[in-house]
């Protein structure tokens, strides 16, 4: 009988009930009755494929969580997760919400697109500062999606012996391929990144080029995210495979309202939002949660239920000032530092509040500095 591997294969993970592996030989056998011209049994199989929803979700737990590893330290090469986006809540601007929607739709009709002709590679980087949400989104995209995500260990594909690098991309690839997945490449740039030593030169070109291979050979059952903090350090062919390119960056003052509330939740009860989302201009998110979080914990081992502001006020200054700020530290220079954070919302009746002294002392103290310099 034609195509027994196939249909033993799909009988066998079916009874065992592994969705992703059905879905994975189911795949197999289209294209080879693809190949052998029978265009029928190639849609009737494709509808299968495309309406029939998992049984269970597949976690990490079956057959794949044998993930590659490297052949010199036998490393993972990569992690495995099954996420729930409600997990990963991600705060982002109209427009880059608008397009995150817009590549979730299109993975979801992707036979449709297809059949339409006009389907896409389900591709989709994101670029911005450390600390904008990269690594969320795609876990948030993964969750939304109901996939799997495996997220590529940079640290071990990039093999000390060189050539093995190559060897690891591939096993990699070969891997996810014909999965019903999402691959992650974080900080993709550590493939591409060009080093001094010019003798590695020639290596990391190859590299480049394996993984361009690599990804011209994905089908588009793997959906491919990448994130990188150094865009312009990738290679411009990698960059042109990716069919979605998404920048993030610093949050904007409502989006800084958003991550506060988000984080603070109901510690945030009470708490001056504004005047916080006011004072974390130039952080990032991953920032602002950090403070949020200490701010949090500190109320939880003091049994309060909201966040001390004040903290979280001189956690921000801080931050910003790039120095430790002392509540107590109401100094002429430090006063004046803090106001030309923005002049306009830290008057001298702001800077009274916060730092708990009258308003005529603080002019006082501005005006002594004002004539010294
Ligand atoms: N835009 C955002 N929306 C929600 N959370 C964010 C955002 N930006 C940063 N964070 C928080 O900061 C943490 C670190 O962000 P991460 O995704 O690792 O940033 P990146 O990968 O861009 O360096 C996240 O786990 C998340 O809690
Ligand atoms: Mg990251």
């Amino acid at each position: 009988m034609e195509h027994l591997r196939e249909i033993a294969k799909i009988a066998e993970w079916g009874i065992k009930g592994d969705s992703a592996r059905v879905r994975a030989y189911l795949n197999q056998l289209i294209e080879k009755l693809g190949q052998a011209g029978d265009e029928k049994s190639v849609e009737r199989l494709k509808i299968v494929l495309s309406d029939t929803p998992n049984a269970i979700q597949t976690s990490g737990l079956g057959i794949h969580s044998r993930l590659p590893v490297d052949g010199e330290s036998r490393l993972s090469l990569a992690d495995e997760e099954t996420v729930d986006a409600a997990n990963f809540p991600i705060v982002l601007d109209r427009e880059t919400h608008t397009r995150i929607e817009e590549f979730i739709e299109y993975v979801g009709k992707a036979d449709e697109l297809e059949a339409h002709g006009v389907g896409m590679a389900p591709s989709l980087i994101t670029f911005g500062p450390p600390g904008t949400g990269k690594t969320q989104l795609a876990r948030f995209i993964a969750g939304r999606l109901k996939l799997p995500i495996i997220t590529a260990r940079a640290d071990t594909l990039i093999s000390s012996f060189l050539g093995s690098t190559s060897k690891n991309l591939r096993s990699l690839f070969d891997h996810v391929s014909g999965r019903h997945c999402v691959l992650f490449l974080d900080e993709i740039d550590a493939f591409a990144k060009q080093r001094d030593d010019h003798q590695e030169l020639g290596e990391l070109k190859r590299v480049v080029v394996s993984l361009l291979q690599n990804l011209d050979a994905m089908n588009s059952d793997t959906i491919l995210l990448a994130a990188t903090n150094h865009e312009h350090l990738l290679d411009p062919a990698i960059w042109r495979r990716f069919t979605f390119r998404i920048p993030l960056s610093l949050p904007s003052y409502e989006q800084r309202v958003d991550l506060l509330r988000l984080f603070l939740g109901a510690f945030g009860e009470g708490v001056d939002v504004e005047l916080l989302a006011t004072l974390s201009d130039t952080l990032s998110g991953s920032d602002i949660r950090t403070i949020a979080q200490d701010a949090m914990r500190d109320a939880v081992v003091r049994k309060k239920n909201t966040a001390d502001e004040r903290r979280m006020v001189f956690r921000m200054l801080s931050a910003r000032l790039k120095a430790d700020v002392e509540q107590t530290d109401a100094s002429a220079d430090t006063l004046n530092k803090v106001q030309s954070i923005n002049p306009g919302y830290f008057t001298g009746r702001r800077l009274a509040h916060i730092f708990g002294m009258t308003e005529s002392k603080v002019s006082r103290r501005l005006k002594k500095q004002g004539g010294k310099s």
